[in-house]
C-alpha cells in the first residue's frame, strides 16, 4: 500500500469514528473592524441539533462559513469529516443548505423549479414527486412560487433541500416568519424525515424552546463565541418556558377557551398572560382554536429570553 493510499485509509477510520457531523475550532470572522466569531468552537453530533443564539450572535455567519460561502479569518471548521474550505465541493455532495434570505424565483411553478433543482443535484422526477409527497405540497404543484402562503415557501425550500439524498440538512432559521402554527409544522417535517430518512440536521434559531422537543443536542452561541453545548433536557433550566404573552382577536374568548382546555390564563389587559409547560401544545392548541375565528397577532415566551437562560446556565442564578 502506497503512503497515499495508508493516509486515504487513516483519513477514512477517522471519518467513520468521527462522533460529530460538524466541527468548529476556534474560528474567527472579522467583517471590516466587526468581530462576528470569537474563538468559536462548537462540535455537533448526528441527530437533530439546534444551532441557537440571540440576533447578531454569529449563526448565519457560521452557516455561511460551513457552506463554504465566508472565509473565516481564522480558525477550523469541518462538515462530515470534510474541512469547509478546501473541500467544499465534497461537503455539498452530501450536504444541503436553507440559507438566510435565499431567494426563490417567484414566476416560476413548483413544479418546474424542484425538476430544476433535481437536475443541477443528480436527482430525477421521481425523487421530485416523492419529496412533494413527504413536505405536502403535491397539490401545489402547477403554482407559481409567488401565490405559496410563507408556510409554503419554507415546505418548498425544505422539499428543494431534500432533494438528492443528502447525510446533512443545514437550515438558518427555517421557522423565521410563520406564525405558531407553521412554525410546528416545520420542525415536524424535519423530524419526521430524521426519523425515516437518517438524514441529520443542524437548525438554526433564536427562539430556544422552539427545539426542545425534536434536537438531541443543542449549541448556544451569544457574541461569537460558544456559551454551552448538550442535550437540551441537561443543559436547560426546567421551569424556565412556563409563562406566554399572546395578543390575539379576541382576548376574552381565547381566555375562555385555553381555560376549558386545562391553561392557566389571566388577562392583563391587553394580553393575556398563559401558563404552558410545553411550548409545542400550547401552539397545538392555538391551531386547533382555527376554527373559532380567533386570530394570534402575537405570541411570546416570557422569560425565555436567551440572556435569562445565560444568567442561569452560566452565572447559576
Ligand atoms: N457582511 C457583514 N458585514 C458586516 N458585519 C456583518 C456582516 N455579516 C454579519 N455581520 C455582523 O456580525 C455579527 C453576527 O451576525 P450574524 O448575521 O452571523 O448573526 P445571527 O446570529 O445570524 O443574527 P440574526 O439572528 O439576526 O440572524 C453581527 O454583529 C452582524 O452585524
Ligand atoms: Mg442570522
Amino acid at each position: 500500500m502506497s503512503v497515499k493510499l495508508d493516509l486515504i485509509y487513516i483519513l477514512d477510520i477517522f471519518f467513520i469514528i468521527s462522533v460529530f457531523v460538524i466541527e468548529t475550532e476556534g474560528l474567527v470572522k472579522f467583517f471590516g473592524h466587526i468581530k462576528a466569531l470569537d474563538d468559536l468552537s462548537i462540535h455537533v453530533p448526528e441527530g437533530i441539533s439546534g444551532l441557537i443564539g440571540p440576533n447578531g450572535a454569529g449563526k448565519t455567519t457560521t452557516i455561511n462559513i460551513l457552506a463554504g460561502l465566508v472565509k473565516p479569518t481564522s480558525g477550523k471548521a469541518r462538515v462530515l469529516g470534510l474541512d469547509v474550505w478546501s473541500e467544499s465541493l465534497g461537503i455539498r455532495r452530501k450536504t444541503r443548505f436553507m440559507l438566510e434570505g435565499q431567494a426563490l424565483p417567484k414566476s416560476v411553478r413548483v413544479f418546474t423549479f424542484l425538476n430544476h433543482v433535481a437536475k443541477l443535484c443528480g436527482s430525477d422526477r421521481e425523487e421530485v414527486l416523492k419529496v412533494l409527497g413527504i413536505v405536502g405540497l403535491k397539490d401545489f404543484v402547477d403554482r407559481r412560487i409567488e401565490s405559496l402562503s410563507a408556510g409554503m415557501m419554507q415546505r418548498l425550500r425544505l422539499a428543494q433541500a431534500l432533494l438528492g439524498s443528502p447525510e446533512l440538512i443545514i437550515l438558518d432559521e427555517p421557522t423565521a416568519n410563520l406564525d405558531p402554527i407553521g412554525r410546528v409544522e416545520i420542525l415536524e417535517l424535519i423530524a419526521k424525515m430524521n426519523k425515516e430518512y437518517g438524514i441529520n440536521f443542524l437548525v438554526s434559531t433564536h427562539i430556544l424552546p422552539e427545539l426542545e422537543e425534536i434536537a438531541g443536542w443543542v449549541s448556544i452561541i451569544d457574541k461569537g463565541k460558544a456559551v454551552i453545548e448538550g442535550k437540551p433536557g441537561e443543559i436547560i433550566p426546567r421551569g424556565l418556558y412556563n409563562e406566554y404573552r399572546i395578543i390575539s382577536s379576541n382576548n376574552k374568548r381565547l381566555m375562555m377557551l385555553l381555560r376549558e382546555r386545562g391553561f392557566e390564563v389571566e388577562d392583563k389587559g391587553g394580553y393575556l398572560l398563559v401558563k404552558s409547560d410545553i411550548h409545542w401544545r400550547l401552539y397545538r392548541v392555538l391551531g386547533e382554536l382555527e376554527e373559532y375565528r380567533i386570530y394570534v397577532y402575537k405570541i411570546e415566551a416570557v422569560g425565555t429570553s436567551l440572556e435569562e437562560v445565560f444568567r442561569k446556565v452560566i452565572v447559576g442564578e
